[in-house]
């Protein structure tokens, strides 16, 4: 069985001060939760508060990308064990904001990935279409060469433990969610290739979530698709009472 993931992106949303004050209001709200993995993924600049904050309670950190190098002159970048020290135990890769806006690639995604598995942290990898793909028809094809080129070189046992998230580009801070129907169609397909590269054990056992537009109203519909494990929501989730009623919608999945 696959334990469900709510994934909270904050992006570049919430000062130091602000990450804290939303952890210590979300820590009694979901104190009972069991059942539901709940993360958080700040700035790199809030991961060691939120964490201290989240510590002993049932709330994970993320980070929400990483450098693939140990240490290094590359300015402005973060490592893998850097991350992890501060207290991340997740970590976003090839977010589509990443992709579009700051360059990141199937080739880099897998390079951060291997990076983000030797210091344990636990990668949720993004994958998704545009609008212009879908309509051309290539949804499937696309999600294909990017789920395939970022998990290079992963051994059926890695992915057992990675986290997959479909994400939708025209879906991404749009207020348009993909139907349950269409997130559905997406996952199975990734699942049934993960199947045919790594086995069916592997397969069964990676998560993959929905990202894209996830609200209180519609996660029900959503992770009741056979597939979808979960959900990787963004504006959603810089409201605590939103985020908190997203991970309850999840309960008993
Ligand atoms: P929204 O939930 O704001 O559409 O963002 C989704 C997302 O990008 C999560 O990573």
């Amino acid at each position: 069985m696959r334990q469900p993931m709510i994934a909270g992106n904050w992006k570049m949303f919430k000062t130091v001060h602000e990450a804290v004050v939303f952890v210590k209001e979300l820590r009694p709200l979901v104190a009972d939760v069991t059942g539901v993995e709940i993360v958080v993924a700040p700035p790199f600049t809030a991961i060691h508060a939120v964490a201290e904050a989240a510590r002993n309670t049932n709330i994970g950190v993320s980070a929400q990308s990483l450098h693939w190098e140990r240490e290094g002159a590359f300015t402005g970048e973060v490592s893998a064990g850097m991350v992890r020290e501060a207290g991340a135990e997740y970590v976003i890769l090839g977010h589509s904001e990443r992709r579009t806006l700051f360059g990141d690639t199937d080739l880099t995604v897998n390079r951060r990935l291997m990076a983000a598995l030797a210091a344990e942290l636990t990668p949720i990898v993004c994958v998704g279409e545009t609008l212009e793909q879908r309509e051309g028809g290539q949804t499937l094809a696309v999600l294909d060469q990017q789920l395939k080129q970022s998990l290079d070189g992963v051994t059926g046992a890695q992915l057992a433990a990675i986290v997959v998230a479909y994400e939708p580009v025209w879906a991404i801070g749009t207020g348009r969610n993909a139907t349950p129907a269409q997130a559905g169609e997406a996952h199975t397909h990734l699942r049934g290739r993960l199947r045919q590269w790594f086995g069916a054990d592997a397969a069964e056992q990676c998560r993959l979530l929905y990202g894209g537009s996830v609200k209180p109203g519609n996660i029900a519909t959503l992770i009741a698709e056979a597939d979808v494990d979960g959900a990787l929501v963004g504006g959603a989730s810089l409201d605590v009472a939103s985020f908190a009623e997203i991970v309850r919608g999840a309960l008993g999945r």
